[in-house]
């Protein structure tokens, strides 16, 4: 088990006090609202979902969702949030191994999960998971900016460039999680030659890439 897995299913229960802040309800009520429109009508591979915070968000405009993360624990709590019926289905996946997910899928959302990939991983990410969803396939991405005096510190950078937090559960627990801050150049640089139509919203606190995958750049037309 990686120290991420095992950091998120013993966070669980406590997880959701972050979307619980008050200075973040504005940002979050926006995230919604974008989220549904990215996504609606579409059938939905999201990556770590964990507890279901944005599955039972964008549920009611996805034509079906297939909710999946690593962990069973964040994984039973999101089961047992209200979605409209027969929409929603949720799996074991490792992010890295989209291809075990069954189904077609037109579109898929990864909300804060970019952050925690290492640098020297997201282009494999990115590649299986943009040969499981299939050309102009919508990715639609949300993640955290730094926020100085609101985000937990960094308390590292490896020689990679990544960066790492110390992160404290309430059972006096501590994880060293890996937690990347990409810039939109950083952010565009890296999808530059596998998607199309590429836009980043910026928010206060969060930031939300959208994009349609291209998955033979330079292939004739
Ligand atoms: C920051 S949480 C995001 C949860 C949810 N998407 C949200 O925004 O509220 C990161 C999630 O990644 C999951 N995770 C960690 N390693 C994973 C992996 N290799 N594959 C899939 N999910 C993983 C954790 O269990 C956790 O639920």
């Amino acid at each position: 088990m990686s120290v991420l897995h095992e950091y998120y299913s013993r966070r669980a229960a406590e997880y959701e006090e972050i979307y619980h802040k008050p200075e973040r309800q504005q940002d979050l009520a926006t995230l919604k609202e974008l989220l549904r429109r990215l996504l609606h009508g579409h059938d939905i591979l999201e990556i770590a979902c964990g507890t279901g915070y944005w599955t039972e968000a964008v549920a009611p405009v996805a034509r079906s969702m297939l909710a999946t993360d690593v962990s069973e624990e964040v994984l039973a709590l999101a089961q047992h949030k209200s979605y409209p019926p027969d929409r929603v289905r949720f799996e074991i996946m490792d992010a890295y191994r989209p291809g075990q997910a069954a189904g077609e899928f037109t579109a898929a959302l990864a909300a804060f999960w970019w952050s925690h990939v290492p640098h020297q991983k997201i282009q494999g990410f990115l590649r299986v998971l943009h040969g499981r969803l299939g050309e102009g396939a919508t990715v639609v991405l949300v993640d955290n900016r730094y926020v100085d005096g609101h985000s937990t510190p960094i308390s590292e950078r490896d020689e990679r460039g990544n960066t790492y937090q110390t992160r404290r559960l309430k059972d006096g627990s501590s994880f060293r999680v890996l937690k990347n801050f990409p810039s939109p150049a950083e952010l565009a640089a890296t999808l530059r030659t596998c998607s199309h139509g590429l836009s980043i919203c910026e928010l206060e606190y969060y930031w939300c890439a959208s994009y349609q995958v291209v998955n033979n750049p330079g292939s004739p037309e």
